[in-house]
């Protein structure tokens, strides 16, 4: 029969860590952390102002960890009282509401913030991410769809994962991944472990794929001018087919965003004397 004593001298030493959430105002910030550390979920909307405090502890393989989180507002009226808690932050997450757009395209500038108020600092490699796509029992007025999510997550080297604080889906595989990234990366000196960052397409595939998605017409999809010549619309052709090309691309979505680029084109050559 196992004895307690001996187990906890053999543990390694426990970690203290620092983690953030950040994300537009409402995105369901404060309700994930609550649905993990409270297994509750309020449905009225309670803004947070400035920044809330909370501690936990968790056990990864064979360490205690005690992990200090800051819970950011999201409202841009708080940014004098957020931005002095970005730095040593050894995890963030990343939250936005798939059913809002607008705040999955914020979060390249909370990126930015982030950055900037770190300064010198600002050691990304050093720093584990995790994208909580939230709000996901909400299906019927999803608008931004896991392939685009899953891209602009792992294309940076984050973790992306698809959660509702309201159900619970999604938030317990969430933390754990979040808190065992961390653990390993503390466990190799301070550096995202390597392999979590190689996820085998560049950050220019990803980005091309997500502004093909998004653009407005043709023109737009090539990135040329209204108006542009034959030859302008080949060669921007070209260099989208080399980038995109299913067999060379395995970036989510490419296949999708290589016969975007071949109808595009098709259809302006039609017009273009
Ligand atoms: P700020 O503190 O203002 O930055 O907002 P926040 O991101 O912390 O949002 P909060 O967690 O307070 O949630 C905002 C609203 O969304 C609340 O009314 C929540 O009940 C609701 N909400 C949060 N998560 C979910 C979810 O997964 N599903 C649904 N249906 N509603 C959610
Ligand atoms: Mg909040």
């Amino acid at each position: 029969m196992e004895t307690n004593a001996p187990k906890r001298r053999d543990n390694k030493k426990s970690l203290r860590v620092k983690v953030i959430s950040l994300g537009n105002a409402e995105v369901g910030k404060s309700c994930i952390i609550k649905r993990y550390c409270e297994k509750r979920f309020v449905p009225k909307y309670l803004a947070t102002i400035g920044i809330d405090y909370g501690v936990t502890k968790v056990q990864v393989r064979d360490r205690e960890i005690k992990v200090n989180i800051f819970d950011m507002a999201g409202h841009p009226f708080f940014y004098e009282v957020r931005n002095e808690f970005y730095k040593d932050s050894q995890g963030v997450l990343l939250v936005y509401d798939v059913g809002l757009r607008e705040s999955f395209d914020a979060l390249d500038s909370w990126l930015a913030e982030m950055k900037q108020e770190m300064g010198s600092q600002a050691n990304m490699d050093s720093i584990v991410f995790i994208v909580c796509a939230n709000k996901v029992d909400l299906t019927k007025r999803r608008v931004v769809d896991e392939g685009e999510g899953r891209l602009w997550a792992e294309s940076r080297g984050f973790h992306y994962f698809e959660t509702s604080a309201q159900s619970g889906e999604g938030i317990n595989e969430m933390f754990q991944a979040f808190f065992s990234s961390i653990t390993d990366m503390c466990e190799n000196g301070g550096k995202r472990p390597v392999s979590e960052v190689s996820v085998g397409f560049t950050k220019e595939q990803a980005d091309t794929i997500r502004r093909i998605r998004n653009s407005k017409d043709s023109w737009d999809m090539l990135g040329v001018k209204p108006g542009a010549t034959r030859e302008e619309v080949n060669k921007a052709y070209r260099k989208l087919a080399v980038l995109l090309h299913p067999d060379k691309c395995v970036a989510p979505g490419s296949e999708d965003a290589f016969k975007a680029v071949v109808n595009a084109r098709t259809s302006l050559l039609k017009n273009i004397k």
